[in-house]
């Protein structure tokens, strides 16, 4: 991208005062704000954006959207041909070395990552400590912060040799915990790793082998699998990859970095959604339903999960792929009903007026719930899959921030809306309602602002 340098003239109405400050990349550093004071003692301007709605905390060259449009790009390529051409692992390379690879380098990346997938036996132990009924989120949040203690080297974030090691055991092995922590929530034993199998092969032989000798995947339902993983694979400075590259920036080793990540793929705003699209259209039941749970999504009681997204205000091209793919699996499986009702509410949907102005449209979530349900996978597992997709998204991004000579630790500024200095009050002199309302912060940061709030 060619970089413009153009500029920005600003006057500070409260000293007269005109600064002029580089725009670079459709963009104005928020540190050449802080020379605008109103006198030495002063701070200097910050700028305030609650949910980084219009900041951007990096420079990166690994994934490019245009919500506007409803374009997603891995490195310059567009997703519908990744998703059409590529394998995941072949698109796990790109993402992390920025150029497809040959077809040795191919080779030896995939049997890498093969070689891999074993997890240390006292993994298993540590996962049957988990309650019987666990969430698989919630286990492989902690054992793949677990793995950290099993790789100590994982600490030498610096050595080039090593992080890569590490980048491989992180996609190797999410497969592995991952279907360890459904088959711990049923109660079915551990499946190890097959070698000859696929990387979505061998991750549906760990979910499902019963007592065959050998597992086939379904070749359908296998590649449906890779390619869900490509579209979840990477999606820029999302929330998980947010809290990647915040606590890698702390200098965390990765399996660490990537459990805080899963952390916040967990909350149903964020990975959690395709289950909410399950629950949401088992509880409208049929068709009829829609439009009574449409006006109650009008009226601001429910929300239409699986619609709307903070970047893209069009299509969502990856629910574009995911539709076509839908039909593949459902060849295989038998239909979803549910797929019916997601497909009328789509159509109500998009031709509603709330819909519409707000530029709400299905996203990513609305459609692989379907989809994963008709594959056998249980509504917990959802945000499983997305985390195994999105590890080498996670990956790719925390080692830029690391190799980015502008990153440092991650570390937000705030505006301070509390109380001034106050006596403390000894605990007999406190009445019964010494907590009042008025202490919420919403109620705080309502109050007039200090003119100069502290930092
Ligand atoms: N259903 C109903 N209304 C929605 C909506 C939804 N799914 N998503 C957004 N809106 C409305 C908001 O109420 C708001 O309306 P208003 O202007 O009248 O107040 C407007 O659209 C803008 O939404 P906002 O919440 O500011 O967007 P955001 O960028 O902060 O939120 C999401 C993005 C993804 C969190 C949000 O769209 C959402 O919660 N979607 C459902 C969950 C989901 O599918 N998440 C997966 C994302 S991949």
């Amino acid at each position: 991208m060619t970089e413009q340098v153009s500029t920005l003239t600003v006057t500070d109405n409260r000293t007269g005062r005109t600064y002029e400050i580089p725009i670079e990349n459709g963009a104005i550093r928020a540190n050449t704000l802080r020379s605008i004071k109103l006198d030495e003692s002063d701070f200097g301007l910050l700028t305030y954006d609650p949910a980084f709605t219009n900041t951007a905390s990096c420079r990166s060259a690994i994934t490019f959207i245009d919500g506007d449009a409803g374009i997603l790009r891995y490195r310059g390529f567009p997703i519908t041909e990744l998703a059409d051409k590529s394998s995941f692992l072949e698109v796990a390379y790109l993402l992390l070395a920025g150029e497809l690879p040959t077809a040795s380098e191919l080779a030896v990346w995939e049997s890498e990552i093969t070689h891999h997938t074993l997890v240390h036996e006292s993994i298993k132990k540590f996962i049957d400590g988990f309650y019987h009924d666990a969430h698989p989120m919630g286990i492989l949040l902690s054992s793949v912060g677990a793995l950290s203690t099993f790789y100590p080297d994982a600490k030498e974030i610096s050595d080039p040799g090593l992080r890569r090691l590490q980048i491989v055991r992180l996609i190797a092995k999410i497969t592995t915990l991952a279907a360890f922590s459904y088959r711990h929530s049923i109660g079915l034993p551990y499946v190890y790793p097959d070698n000859d199998l696929s990387y979505a092969g061998n991750f549906l032989n760990m979910m499902w082998k019963a007592t065959e000798l050998k597992y086939e995947p379904d070749p359908i339902l296998e590649h449906a699998l890779d390619v869900l993983f490509i579209l979840h694979a990477d999606h820029e400075q999302n929330c998980s990859t947010n809290a990647m590259r915040a606590v890698g920036s702390s200098q965390a080793d990765p399996f660490s970095a990537a459990a805080a990540a899963i952390s916040a793929l967990y909350g149903p705003l964020h990975g959690g959604a395709n289950e909410q699209v399950l629950r949401m259209l088992t509880e409208i039941g049929s068709v009829e339903n829609i439009p009574a749970f449409i006006e109650q999504v009008k009226s601001g009681k429910k929300k239409l999960m699986g619609f709307g997204h903070r970047v893209y205000k069009n299509y969502d091209p990856r629910a574009r792929v995911i539709r076509q793919i839908a039909d593949e699996v459902f060849k295989v499986t038998g239909t979803n009903p549910l797929l019916d009702l997601a497909l009328e509410l789509e159509r109500v949907a998009l031709e509603d007026e709330y819909f519409i102005k707000r530029k709400l449209y299905p996203n990513v979530d609305f459609y692989t719930g379907i989809i994963y349900q008709a594959m056998g996978f249980p509504v917990e597992m959802f945000p499983v899959l997305f985390a195994v997709g999105r590890m080498p998204g996670w990956l790719a991004q925390w080692e830029e921030g690391l190799l980015d000579p502008e990153q440092k630790i991650a570390r937000p500024r705030q505006l301070y809306v509390g109380h001034e200095e106050r006596p403390y009050t000894p605990i007999e002199d406190r009445s019964p309602d010494f907590v009042g309302a008025s202490d919420s912060i919403a109620a705080l940061a309502a109050q007039a602002a200090p003119a100069r709030p502290r930092r």
